[in-house]
């Protein structure tokens, strides 16, 4: 994270100058079209209009001793900071997300896009010079939660178990650091997995650890151990893995994990760090209607990049039986432009189900979809990835006079997907879709179906 904050390509939708267009029609809240005409957008000011946005999507990481450099916890670091904020926003590159607008499946938990009138907000307060208003309208700060809580502890309390990593010393400074040390899950007995949590150390921790891995091995009979996927899958700001309340991961007495821990210096020493899974199970003697999985699904294909050149890689994967995709996050290097998962359903009909066309190697995201959106896939329905690939000089990530290919350092490419899939049966895909059906119903008579 100590690089700069740099984008890939700008989408093109979200030129400035077609923000400005979308201002010139749009009527933020609590303005009258007539105000509006009027030129009466001063109006917007930072006390009212931009605080309550900057504390509640930009704080958690912009202030200090957290993983951002600069903070934004007052109305002058904002206003220094207002031109970077409006450019960085208005292209969505802040907060740090990186999923579509408007390609593929919208709903998504705990989706850290902006709306288009926070975006407008943010552009016309830059514009009129940032105006700070009225101090009453100020709203009260933000209260931080503990720290050292694990994020899901407030809906389900401390976890039931916790893996830990080998200790592990970062230094002040230096390059990328893996460290993939594999430990005991020190289980007693078979266990339903509700949700998980990676967590690194704080403060320290939060700022040197760019993402951690926790992957399941499982021991065979053999006495070999055999690689299940990741249980969840850490990078910085994300919550834990939830699994959706029909579905379940199974850990077992003898599995171990594989940690595959990315550390990057800050410039101070961490002696020691050790970054924690924290697991919460549902009771003993549950029995899961479906059972869940995160794995990795490669995608094929030569990544040879020329010098200022491009390219594609597809990955094609069946089902014997019927499935619904719970999550997706796209892995790549700097040159990953973008990837998309795309359903074709047995009778042909095709269906983008997902896309992040800026995909950013610095923050990993698993886009979990809404319970009532996560595509189902009857039996028979091909899932189709594609990702692509750019070494141009567009991409500052890259140095564009060199070759690359396949590979897994930093500087060589990847190309894989992480998917979370439910198992399903026949009859279990009958009564998810009819339950749907059944709650749309329901929504569309309650009144126009908006929340
Ligand atoms: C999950 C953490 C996180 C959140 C949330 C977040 N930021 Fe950032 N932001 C960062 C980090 C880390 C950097 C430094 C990245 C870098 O420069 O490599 C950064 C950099 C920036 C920069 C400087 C970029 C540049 O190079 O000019 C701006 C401006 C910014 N953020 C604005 C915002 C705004 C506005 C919000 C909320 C709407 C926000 N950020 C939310 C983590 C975050």
């Amino acid at each position: 994270m100590a690089t700069r904050f740099v984008r890939l390509t700008d989408h093109p939708l979200f030129s400035g100058a077609l923000v400005l267009a979308f201002l010139a029609v749009l009527v933020l809240p609590g303005q009258t079209l007539l105000a509006q005409e009027a030129g009466a957008d001063e109006d917007v000011t930072y006390t009212r209009d931009i605080a309550p946005i900057i504390q509640q999507n930009c704080q958690i990481c912009h202030r200090p001793a957290s993983v951002a450099p600069m903070s934004f916890m007052d109305y002058r670091d904002v206003r220094r900071y207002a031109r970077r904020i409006k450019d960085q926003v208005a292209r969505r590159l802040m907060p740090p997300y990186h999923y579509d607008t408007g390609n593929g499946i919208q709903d998504l938990k705990n989706d850290w896009r902006l709306s288009e009138e926070e975006i407008d907000a943010i552009v016309t307060w830059v514009d009129n010079g940032t105006p700070e208003g009225d101090l009453a309208d100020m709203p009260e700060a933000m209260v931080w939660r503990d720290e050292q809580m694990w994020q899901q502890e407030d809906r389900l309390g401390p976890p039931d178990h916790v893996i830990k990593t080998l200790p592990f010393d970062v230094p002040a400074d230096g390059g990328d650091m893996w460290w993939r040390p594999v430990v005991p899950t020190e289980m007693t007995s078979e266990r339903w997995i509700r949700a998980m949590e990676v967590r690194p150390s704080f403060p320290a921790g939060r700022q040197v650890v760019h993402h951690a891995n926790p992957k399941l091995l499982r021991l065979k009979d053999d006495g070999d151990y055999q690689p299940l996927g990741n249980l969840s899958e850490y990078a910085m700001g994300k919550i834990g893995e939830i699994v959706p309340e029909d579905a379940a991961r199974l850990i077992k007495p003898g599995d171990k994990i594989e940690w595959d821990t990315h550390y990057y210096p800050m410039g101070y020493e961490v002696p020691g760090d050790q970054i924690e899974l924290g697991i919460w199970f549902y009771p003993e003697g549950f029995e899961p209607q479906f059972t869940q999985n995160l794995r990795l699904y490669p995608l094929q294909g030569d990544i040879f990049l020329e010098p200022g050149g491009t390219s594609m890689t597809q990955g094609f994967y069946r089902w014997d039986h019927p499935v619904r995709i719970d999550s997706f996050q796209p892995h790549g290097h700097v040159h990953l432009h973008g990837m998309q998962i795309k359903a074709i359903y047995p009778d042909g009909k095709q269906e983008m189900l997902s896309m992040v066309s800026d995909f950013d190697a610095r923050w990993h995201h698993s886009y979990i979809f809404d319970d009532d959106k996560a595509p189902l896939l009857p039996t028979g329905t091909v899932l189709v990835m594609t990702g692509w690939y750019e070494n141009t000089a567009d991409n500052p990530l890259t140095d564009s006079e060199m070759f690359y290919s396949r590979g897994s350092r930093t500087v060589d490419e990847m190309s894989h997907a992480w998917i979370a899939v439910s198992h399903l049966d026949e009859e279990g895909l009958e009564r998810i879709e009819t339950e749907r059906e059944a709650k749309s119903k329901v929504t569309s008579e309650d009144g126009d179906g908006s929340n």
